[in-house]
């Protein structure tokens, strides 16, 4: 037996026992005649004494040769500490040793194993085994499996049945690209990591599973952000026999147990939102609602001045401060610079000051009067003391701008507080979005979701307004899930693949199976697929998902413990019938 007891086990009802603890030495102090050691594991920490009087010299010898994150194991009896520390559970005992031994020594960690450690990011993912002894990482870690246990739970308890589906597959668009792997025993072709399981949850409906779940990584190579890495893991869902209402009933169900096991917060029922109302009111389709700042469109009001700047532009829009006006002129051209900088991408900014006295300094005054500024004042409800600010242009663009600049206030505000939690669902996207690169429409979600009933007729007169069964679920500005209800006909799919552009051989030749799959009695279907990683940052208080993956990849994609992606040798190579064209 290695331990009789954990290091976070121990308390004042143990003094007296003999017991058998192990675990890596957190750190010692040597006082010649007596010395102590912080004994660690994942359960906490537990002090052991060696000293004079009574420990044995031979033993007190061992103990001062020990190193930092040296794994011991040692026998000995829990007695009371002389000087408590209040901030250890196991901060009344200590353990005065009778034997040890060491297990394995160790090199000098290349940073200090606590909770504020001097380690930087790179050198802490290249020792990633060491980070995650540290608290902070393995409490994530722990957080992480709280919330798949209750996720499992949760939908195992309402019927859904967990299908593993192939990781080696043919690729499904799902708007970015591809991870490949070559085939050795058929030459020249490849299988795609799953962008995410899409098609196979589907043939599950045609199979009739009737209700599916898969806690599953999938794969993306796209650019990295803090909420993005190209392995991640979704709770993947589907089930047959419903409609939109029953999708989002079940998962707000289980988002509040979530939020009530994992957070201990009770939340009422989610408020919806149409993606329309989500892009007018905060200019985007993950609003952080946590907050007001809501845009109000200011065109009408201010088009009957000579400022050709707004009278060009297809959206004045403005968002109101609290207490802006207190900005000094420093930090009103700080926030100018800020919209300006080429990640947010605005020209400029107009802002209004709401005077104490009642009256208005605006960057406009030479366009505007007293009179104008309050009616524009009046229409953002802006309060004496407050800073509108305000954005024009091309539509989309404004709102992306100024949607970047509501986040930005509110997070130098303290508005997003990390323990609040504002859940929402944003419903009725259109089917299609508009691509300038390809200059074509792209499914929004993805082309196996369904129109909404009636407007698949308007595919070919106004495709931009067609609405789609789609949804996704926001949290704290955050999109965590997204789902549809799904086609489940052959013939509108190949519709939808027609209008997307695919010739029906091309059609045929990727989605074939899937098409084929509906002839043979596919029941009506739909599902949706949360963001694992997200989610369990989110609630974590945090938004960075990195924190909460073990083994992740860094910004440029890589695995800097492994040393991943990496060369492989020429036999390899030619195994599988690959020629470079250059010398990596
Ligand atoms: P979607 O592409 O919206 O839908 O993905 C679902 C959720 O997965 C999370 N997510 C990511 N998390 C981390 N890193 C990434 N690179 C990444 N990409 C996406 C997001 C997102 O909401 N098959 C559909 C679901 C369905 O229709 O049922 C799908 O994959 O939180």
């Amino acid at each position: 037996m290695y331990r009789s007891h954990t290091c976070g086990e121990l308390r004042e009802s143990h003094i007296g026992q003999e017991v058998t603890l192990a675990g890596w030495v957190q750190k010692t102090r040597d006082k010649g005649f007596m010395i102590w050691v912080d004994l660690r594991d994942r359960y906490g920490i537990t002090q052991l004494i060696f000293d004079e009087e009574r420990t044995s010299t031979a033993l007190i010898k061992k103990a001062q040769g020990l190193g930092r994150e040296f794994v011991i194991q040692v026998k000995g009896k829990v007695i009371e500490r002389e000087s408590k520390n209040d901030n250890l559970f196991t901060g009344g005992i200590e353990i005065l040793v009778t034997e040890l031994e060491i297990l394995n020594s160790s090199l000098t960690p290349p940073f200090t194993i606590e909770d504020q450690t001097d380690g930087g990011e790179d050198v802490r993912m290249k020792y990633r085994y060491l980070d995650i002894r540290r608290n902070p990482v393995r409490n994530n870690l722990m957080f992480r499996h709280k919330v798949s246990m209750e996720v499992r739970k949760y939908l195992s308890d309402q019927g859904f049945i967990d299908v593993e589906t192939p990781y080696l597959i043919k690729s499904t668009p799902e708007g970015a690209r591809d991870f490949v792997v070559p085939s050795r025993m058929n030459a020249g072709q490849f299988y795609a990591l799953p962008q995410s399981p899409q098609t196979f949850k589907q043939l599950l409906m045609v199979g009739g599973m009737d209700k599916y779940f898969q806690l599953v990584k999938c794969f993306r190579d796209e650019d990295l952000r803090a909420d993005r890495q190209p392995e991640f893991t979704q709770i993947d869902c589907e089930m047959a026999f419903v409609e939109q209402e029953d999708i989002l009933q079940v998962f707000e169900g289980l988002t509040r147990h979530l939020l009530k096991e994992v957070n201990g917060i009770e939340v009422k029922k989610f408020p919806r939102m149409t993606y329309d109302e989500a892009m007018c009111a905060y200019g985007n389709d993950k609003p952080d609602i946590r907050f007001g700042m809501k845009f109000k469109e200011l065109n009408d009001l201010t088009k009957h001045r000579d400022f050709k700047v707004f009278n060009d532009a297809e959206l004045v829009v403005g968002i109101v401060i609290p207490g802006g006006a207190a900005y000094t002129r420093k930090e009103i051209d700080a926030l100018i610079d800020w919209v300006k900088r080429p990640q947010v991408g605005a020209l400029g900014m107009v802002y209004i000051r709401c005077n104490d006295d009642g009256t208005f300094k605006s960057s406009v005054d030479k366009f505007y009067d007293q009179d104008d500024l309050y009616q524009i004042a009046n229409a953002t409800e802006a309060k004496i003391g407050d800073l509108i600010c305000i954005l024009s242009g091309e539509k989309n663009k404004v709102r992306a701008q100024l949607s970047a600049l509501r986040m930005e206030v509110a997070t130098r505000m303290g508005l997003r507080k990390p323990d609040e939690f504002a859940p929402l669902w944003v419903v009725d996207f259109p089917l299609l979005e508009w691509d300038d690169e390809t200059q074509r429409y792209h499914a929004m979600h993805h082309p196996f979701t369904s129109p909404k009933p009636g407007q698949l007729e308007l595919l070919d007169t106004n495709p931009g307004d067609v609405k789609a069964n789609a949804y996704d679920l926001v949290l704290n500005g955050n999109e965590i899930g997204g789902g549809s209800i799904r086609i489940h006909d052959r013939r509108t799919q190949e519709k939808m693949f027609d209008y997307l552009g695919f010739t029906p051989e091309q059609a045929k030749a990727q989605f074939g199976f899937l098409m084929d799959a509906f002839q043979y009695g596919a029941p009506p279907h739909g599902g949706l697929a949360f963001g694992l990683d997200r989610l369990v940052a989110i609630l974590g208080g945090q938004e960075t998902i990195r924190d909460f993956i073990a083994f992740p990849k860094n910004n440029a994609g890589r695995d800097v413990m492994i040393d991943a992606p990496a060369t492989i040798d020429e036999t390899q190579l030619k195994e599988l019938s690959i020629k470079l064209d250059f010398k990596p």
